[in-house]
């Protein structure tokens, strides 16, 4: 039995020794130490001993399963160690190696001088509003005393939702000086930048979304003199001190009188020559019209509430487009929707 002891210690070691995995480890814990395992099945034979022969080999078997318990808590330690050693060689960063660049965007050239006009104008205390691109013809036409058959009212032009064309997508800001108007009493003072949508083919100076920059002004004595004075001191900031401007006459239905302001074109400096040809810029006009302008009809007033005797306003309306083109010298409309990271990355 002794010999039987002493093999079973000698197998048990040596297959511990070999054993790589917490698995393995186990099995042989059972093999050699369980209920029906190999020292258990050697000590069912104690009762075949003799009275003092029982302790001493009692005695041994107990010092080799002590031994083997002892090993089996050793291999478990190493083996959790190598473990460990492979997961953390595996899984190792090498902080050394060069990380993928990530590339930062910036504001958009059209929001950045939209940003630029808004600060210009709140610092002359305008008020910034908002409004809906899905507009009611009532907003966007009667009330600013656009009749019915208008040609600006043509279904050729607008994008309507529904069939008796009560329902648009706006075609400029201007509803927004009746929203206004509508929830306020003078004195008003805001501006209204936003989409806007008209059935236009896309080209270099056309799209059929682009922005618009509305803003008014009602109050007591309002004149043509303080809408100059506005536009003036927007093109200055915006062009520099040196930009040229002049006013026409034009008509809108919601303003009287009505003017259009332009700007002298940067590039022939109004010859509309450059180098013995035409300038490309503005067609050899020398000038280049930038937004519609003018006082409040007495008839737009009156319908938001507002006593005409008493109070007078202007109103203009811009093209965001064409002032951001002008003001980053972009010779293409189309190039601000593209959203071409190469052309976008020069601003
Ligand atoms: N809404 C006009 C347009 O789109 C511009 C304008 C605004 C004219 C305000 C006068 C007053 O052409």
């Amino acid at each position: 039995m002794k010999q039987q002891l002493e093999q079973i210690k000698s197998q048990a070691m040596a297959a511990l020794d070999a054993a790589q995995t917490p698995a393995a480890l186990d099995e042989l814990r059972v093999k050699f130490l369980g209920k029906k395992g190999e020292l258990t099945a050697v000590l069912k034979q104690m009762g075949k001993l003799s009275a003092e022969e029982r302790p001493v080999m009692g005695q041994l078997a107990n010092a080799v399963r002590a031994e083997i318990e002892e090993k089996l808590e050793t291999r478990k330690a190493a083996i959790h160690a190598a473990v460990l050693e492979a997961k953390l060689v595996q899984e190792a960063i090498d902080v050394t190696i060069p990380g993928t660049p990530v590339t930062m965007g910036h504001e958009h050239p059209m929001n950045k001088v939209l940003q630029e006009i808004k600060d210009i104008f709140v610092g002359m205390g305008y008020q910034i509003v908002d409004g809906p691109e899905v507009e009611l013809a009532s907003y966007n036409f009667t009330r600013l005393n656009i009749e019915e058959g208008h040609p600006s009212r043509d279904r050729s032009d607008t994008f309507y939702f529904t069939d008796d064309d009560a329902v648009l997508l706006r075609t400029q800001t201007s509803p927004m000086q009746i929203r206004v108007m509508e929830n306020a009493k003078p004195p008003i003072c805001i501006l209204a930048p936003g989409r806007v949508y008209r059935k236009d083919e896309a080209d270099a100076t056309h799209s059929p979304m682009f922005h618009q920059i509305e803003g008014l002004v009602v109050d007591e004595h309002i004149t043509m003199g303080n809408l100059k004075g506005a536009l003036e001191t927007l093109m200055k900031r915006l062009y520099g001190e040196d930009a040229v401007m002049r006013f026409r006459p034009h008509h809108f239905p919601f303003t009287e009188p009505s003017c259009e302001m332009d700007m002298q074109c940067h590039k022939c400096h109004g010859t509309g020559e450059v180098d013995g040809n035409v300038c490309s810029t503005c067609h050899g006009e020398g000038w280049i019209e930038l937004l519609g302008a003018g006082m409040v009809h007495p008839a737009v007033l009156e319908c938001c509430g507002i006593d005409p005797e008493k109070y007078s306003g202007f109103a203009f309306g811009m093209g965001l487009e064409r002032m951001a083109m002008r003001r980053t010298r972009i010779n293409d409309l189309r190039l601000i929707f593209d959203n071409d990271v190469r052309f976008l990355n020069q601003f």
